[in-house]
């Protein structure tokens, strides 16, 4: 049994993912403003009452500047419960500070997570036990692959490169499907051939073990369109770009709490 507060973007896709797993537990969630149940089998609270909090885990899911509304609710909770941050720059040491929780892990996940495939970083505080390590572990292994790291720093680093790593990829497949729509391809179209084209190379990428810029350098040939493209790519700095678009991402989710 878990209970998640906030309704939103995160909590739904992890709800989604585990519904979709093996996670038959109940799930409580409280959110006072949703209007709009998308979930069958869930309990959807509007009052923060003693069903979300005598959960044994409780998942935190609204955005950091709404954290300190609720931490005050979080005051009296017993002391083998484990709160689960899912929140974006919060530290641990906040945490602790607003709601006297003594077991706390943060998570980075991502919207992966509703069909199976999220990638999620845990980081447990020195109070959480052997056996609240392995529960919470196993939720997020239902829903894709768990990483553990032993350092905070490491989940803001993540939160900036797989946290919002699915909108950076979304972004470049909006551009090559309007590319696409620009070269006469109707709307649907477009987008299927965009998401086939990454959806195949990631296939091949999976099969094949060699490294990313071999298997990039088997589709050039000299003098070719590739390399043009490629060329004109560099020449750009696409590279520069991203490297200055993902460290800025980095350095906000160290600074959200701070
Ligand atoms: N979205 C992602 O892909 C992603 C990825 C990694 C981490 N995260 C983290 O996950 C957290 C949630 O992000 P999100 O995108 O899911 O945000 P979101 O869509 O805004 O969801 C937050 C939900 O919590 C509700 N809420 C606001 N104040 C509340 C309160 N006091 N008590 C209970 N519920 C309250 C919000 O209602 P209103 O909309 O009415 O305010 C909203 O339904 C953030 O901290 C973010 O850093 C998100």
């Amino acid at each position: 049994m878990i209970s998640i507060i906030g309704y939103g973007n995160l909590s739904k896709s992890l709800i989604t993912g585990l519904r979709n797993g093996n996670y038959s537990g109940d799930i409580t969630v409280y959110d006072p403003y949703v209007t709009k149940k998308l979930h069958k089998k869930i309990t959807l609270k509007r009052k923060l009452d003693d069903d979300i909090l005598k959960c044994k885990l409780i998942f935190l899911g609204v955005k950091p500047n709404k954290f300190k509304d609720i931490a005050k609710s979080l005051q009296n909770i017993t002391k083998n419960t484990i709160l689960v941050s899912l929140m974006a720059g919060i530290s641990i040491k906040k945490l602790r500070e607003l709601t006297h929780i003594s077991r706390i892990a943060r998570v980075m996940t991502n919207i992966n997570c509703a069909h199976g495939k999220a990638q999620s970083f845990v980081f447990f505080n020195s109070n959480c036990e052997p056996k609240d390590k392995k529960q919470l572990i196993k939720i997020f292994d239902d829903v894709g692959k768990t990483y553990i790291v032993s350092s905070e720093r490491k989940i803001d680093i993540v939160t900036g490169l797989t946290g919002s790593g699915p909108a950076y990829v979304l972004y470049i497949l909006e551009i090559i499907c309007s590319i696409f729509e620009k070269q006469g391809f109707n709307k649907k179209m477009s987008r299927d051939l965009s998401i086939e084209l990454f959806d195949g190379t990631i296939n091949t990428c999976k099969n094949d073990e060699r490294s990313l810029e071999v298997i990039k350098k088997s589709i050039v040939s000299k003098k070719g369109t590739t390399e043009s493209a490629l060329r004109s790519m560099k020449k750009d700095g696409l590279q520069k770009i991203l490297n200055k678009a993902v460290s800025s991402a980095i350095k906000k989710a160290s600074k959200i709490g701070s």
